[in-house]
This record gives C-alpha cells, sequence and structure tokens, in this order.
C-alpha cells in the first residue's frame, strides 16, 4: 500500500526491486531514466539487490544494449562518470527485444524477471515502467496481467509507472483509468507528471506549511493574485507527431500547470501521507471554477508563433514551418487564461496562467501578488505610487524565492524605491543537484511513497476544468494564427486578458 515514508527511510535505498523499463531503447530512457538511475547509484540510493530489464523493439544483443546504454550514460550525465558505479549498473542490465503485441514477449520477460530474481535476489517486487506511447499502456499492463506479473503475492510489490499524456480529454481520462483499474489496484499504479519531481516544486508545500508567517496571509484578504509562467525558449523539436495531437493546453496545463495551482492554493493536509497530500490536491482541483463557454471567450487566450528572432538574433521557424507540422495547423503553442478557486479561501482571486514554446526566455515561477496597502499615510509626500509586495518562487532556472518591497531610499525627501529580499538556491546548497529530476520520483515509487504521483481523482478534475475551454477552441478554429513570432513573449492579446483588470504580467 502507498504509505507515509518517514524521514528514515527517505534517506536509506529502496529495497529489492527490479526496474522493467517498456521503451528501453527509446528516448525517455536514455535521456532521463538511465541517468537517473545512475544518480541515484552516485547517491548511494539504488538497493543492493537490484537489476534492470529493458523492453525495446529494437533488435539489440546484450553487448549492444550495453555499449547503447553506456554511450549514452557518457551523453546525458552531467558529471564525469564513475566506470565502477557504471560498470555495476551495465552488468545488472538485460535486453529483450520483441513486439509488445505479443504474448510471447512477455513469456520471455517473465522467464528473465525469474532469473534475476534468482541472481540478484529481488524478491519478486518488479518496476513497470511504460516508457512508450500511451496507445500502448493498456495493452503492455493487459499482456503483464495475464502473464501474471502484476500479481502482489506471497509479500512482493508490483508497481506500473505511466507517463503523460493520461488521455486527451475528461472522458478519455476516466476511460483509461477505469481499463488500468481492471488490471491494477490504484496503489500500485504511479502517474508521473515530472515536474513534481522538481525540488523547487517539492518545497513550495515545505514553503507554506513549514513556515509559520506565510499561511496566516495566503488567502484571499492579502492576495491580490497570482501569476503562473511556464514560457519555453524551445520550439517543438522532433515532437511534431505527438504536438500536433496535443497542444499547450493538453501537453502542459491539464498537467504541469494545474499541478503548480493546486500545490500553490490547496489546504494543509493533517499529514504528508501520499493519500492526505493527494485528497487536498483533489478537493482543490474539485474547487476550480467551471469556466463557462461564454468566458472562454473573455477569460482565455491561445496563441501560435510565426517565425522570429532569439534574443541571440538566430532566425527561427514559425510552428507551421517546423518539420512534420501541417502548414495549415490549427495547434495552440501558447495558452493564456484565468481560473477562480471557488472556496472560502481563494473566492474571487484570480489565477492567471501563461505558458508557451518559443518564447523569449526559459523560465518557471509562481508569483504571489498581495494587495496594496492603504494609500493615505503618504499622499502628502513625493510617493505617488504604492507598489505591491511580490513574492516569487522561481521553480527553474535560477531557483530560489524572492521577496519584493519597498524602502525608503535615503535622503531628506521621503521616496520609495524598491528592494528585494532574495534567497536563491545555488547560493545557499551550492550549484551541485541532481541533473534529471527524476531521481525522487524513481526512488519514491520503489519505496512505495506515491506523494508526489498523481491519483486517478487528480488526473480527472484537472482535465474537467478544461472540458469548455476544450469544446469551445474546437468549435471555434482560431483564425489570427499565428499570432505571436517566435522569442516573444506571446499574442498581445495575453496582455489584455490582465489589463481589462488593471494588471499586468510580471516581467520576468
Ligand atoms: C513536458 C512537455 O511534459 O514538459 C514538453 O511535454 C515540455 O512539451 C516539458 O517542453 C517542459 O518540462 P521542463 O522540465 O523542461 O520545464
Amino acid at each position: 500500500m502507498s504509505k507515509e515514508t518517514t524521514l528514515e527511510e527517505k534517506a536509506l535505498p529502496a529495497g529489492p526491486c527490479v526496474m522493467v523499463i517498456f521503451g528501453a531503447s527509446g528516448d525517455l530512457a536514455k535521456r532521463k531514466l538511465i541517468p537517473a538511475l545512475y544518480n541515484l547509484g552516485l547517491a548511494k540510493m539504488l538497493p543492493e539487490n537490484f537489476a534492470i530489464v529493458g523492453l525495446g523493439s529494437r533488435p539489440l544483443s546484450k553487448e549492444e544494449f550495453e555499449e547503447h546504454l553506456s554511450s549514452e550514460l557518457c551523453d546525458f550525465v552531467s558529471c564525469e562518470i564513475n566506470p565502477k558505479l557504471k560498470n555495476w549498473l551495465v552488468e545488472r542490465m538485460h535486453y529483450i527485444q520483441g513486439d509488445f503485441n505479443h504474448p510471447e514477449t512477455f513469456q520471455e520477460l517473465e522467464k528473465t524477471l525469474k532469473e534475476v530474481d534468482k541472481k540478484y535476489k529481488t524478491g519478486g517486487n518488479y518496476l513497470h515502467y511504460l516508457a512508450i506511447p500511451p496507445s500502448f499502456f493498456l495493452n503492455v499492463v493487459e499482456k503483464l496481467s495475464s502473464a501474471g506479473l502484476t500479481q502482489e503475492e506471497n509479500g512482493s510489490w508490483r508497481r506500473i509507472v505511466v507517463e503523460k499524456p493520461f488521455g486527451h480529454d475528461y472522458e478519455s481520462a476516466r476511460a483509461l483509468n477505469l481499463d488500468l483499474q481492471k488490471h491494477l489496484r490504484e496503489h500500485q499504479i504511479y502517474r508521473i507528471d515530472h515536474y513534481l519531481g522538481k525540488e523547487t516544486v517539492q518545497n513550495i508545500l515545505v514553503f507554506r506549511f513549514a513556515n509559520g508567517i506565510f499561511e496566516p496571509i495566503w488567502n484571499r484578504n492579502y492576495i491580490d493574485h497570482v501569476q503562473i509562467t511556464v514560457s519555453e525558449e524551445l520550439g517543438v523539436e522532433h515532437r511534431s507527431k505527438y504536438y500536433e495531437e496535443a497542444g499547450a493546453l493538453r501537453d502542459m496545463v491539464a498537467n504541469h500547470m494545474l499541478q503548480l495551482l493546486a500545490y500553490v492554493t490547496m489546504e494543509p493536509p493533517n499529514s504528508f501521507d501520499a493519500e492526505a497530500v493527494r485528497t487536498e490536491k483533489a478537493k482543490l482541483l474539485q474547487a476550480i471554477k467551471p469556466i463557462t463557454p461564454e468566458e472562454v471567450l473573455s477569460s482565455t487566450v491561445r496563441g501560435q508563433y510565426g517565425h522570429g528572432k532569439s534574443a541571440e538574433g538566430e532566425q527561427l521557424l514559425g510552428y507551421r514551418g517546423e518539420p512534420g507540422v501541417s502548414p495549415e495547423s490549427e495547434i495552440e503553442t501558447y495558452v493564456a487564461l484565468k481560473f477562480l478557486i471557488d472556496n472560502w479561501r481563494w473566492a474571487d482571486v484570480p489565477f492567471y496562467i501563461r505558458t508557451g514554446k518559443r518564447m523569449s526566455k526559459r523560465t518557471s515561477e509562481i508569483a504571489i501578488f498581495f494587495k496594496k496597502p492603504p494609500y493615505t499615510l503618504f499622499s502628502h509626500t513625493e510617493v505617488h505610487h504604492l507598489k505591491t509586495n511580490v513574492l516569487v518562487i522561481r521553480i527553474q532556472p535560477n531557483e530560489g524565492i524572492s521577496l519584493s518591497f519597498s524602502a525608503k531610499v535615503p535622503g531628506p525627501v521621503l521616496n520609495m524605491g524598491r528592494m528585494k529580499m532574495d534567497f536563491s538556491y545555488c547560493d545557499y546548497f551550492g550549484s551541485k543537484k541532481p541533473a534529471i529530476g527524476y531521481e525522487t520520483l524513481l526512488s519514491d515509487c520503489m519505496k512505495g511513497d506515491a506523494t508526489l504521483f498523481l491519483r486517478a481523482d487528480n488526473v480527472e478534475y484537472a482535465w474537467e476544468t478544461l472540458i469548455s475551454v476544450m469544446d469551445v477552441w474546437k468549435s471555434m478554429p482560431a483564425r489570427d494564427f499565428p499570432n505571436y513570432d517566435a522569442g516573444s513573449w506571446g499574442p498581445e492579446e495575453a496582455d489584455k486578458l490582465l489589463e481589462k483588470e488593471g494588471r499586468r504580467w510580471r516581467n520576468v
């Protein structure tokens, strides 16, 4: 069962297990999973009794697979490779080439797992990581189940990790959850949102609930509004096939952005137990006010980048010119929208969210704008405008937290300047950090701690908030695409979204 992991357990390696990677010759395994396992090994957080079984479609011998992984490790691990650890890992890697549609592949897997269990004393504990397109999820889970590889018996555990997208809308997410639950108990399903693996995202709850001074003012009485920005400099890269079906709303808002919003706004759970945290998150997501079809027109903005220039002056293609993208594509690469939360704490506080590709700068941050103080005290002085205090939680890059406030500029005239108290992770904890962001997630999953993973209802409520946006956008294709230049801050309409309410996007 999913459980609260004690601090002592957090600091220890997980117990014996095998990690089975479906899609072992693919991109996710190479860029994230194997390097994260290496980093866990470096931090002495991998179990002594551990092995990896990779499944993929490419015909690779054991030697070729080892060679493939070793060279990828060198490409994707940011520090110098420790040969002893690399050899330890490579020695524990096994590869099965097979078609996920064929039951023989799973018979072969069962046989390999038996041998591996015996050799490495992994106790029949399996972490099946589905690093494969979602269209294969169910098929693989069904076949794993038929091969007896998902049943938890004799004290062993069996878990499945799935990557987003979890469906493409509310209905399909619900159907996927129900289908998965036919073969697995909910506590066996680990739905990954890699944003929850980021240190700075995990720190949001610590910042809020481990400090006495913020929570009393964390509500509608003191907070004017909140802005959540996730901007990317990169374009669609080599992912046009996926992105042409997804777009920014499904790719970023339905998951990462709503998770950030939930962490900033949820009520304190009564413990750090996975169920307690995810229940509060579910309550919050459920409290997001449904956007009506009329509000979609006034409270949401979508955009698509045209050609433009990067900050360094490099010419950038427009989205419709990217390889694999339709020249008439209606897919949005930018979204800005306003959410309201229907509960006692947040009534009437707007939450403005924006995310886009090919924007001027890569940044993910949450900015909390506090209400202005009453003006009267300074009205007979040189001070013409009082500014709001802004608390900025910088998720990435330049991770940290800052609070801006006004202070008197020294001199005989009463004048004010803007000051900042700034905490930077780098200054306090050094620049050394887990390079990948999957380390904690993998380790937690091996330990059975599901706090940082999405429960079925968390996924469904998130999609539910976007139903009318999807419906209206679908029935009214955007006529003005492309409507922002690559390398800019998005469409002008997004500025108007805030301006009409007397606010402005923070200049990041
Ligand atoms: C992924 C999206 O989930 O998150 C990508 O599919 C996006 O489109 C990425 O680029 C952003 O993640 P990060 O960690 O780079 O901010």
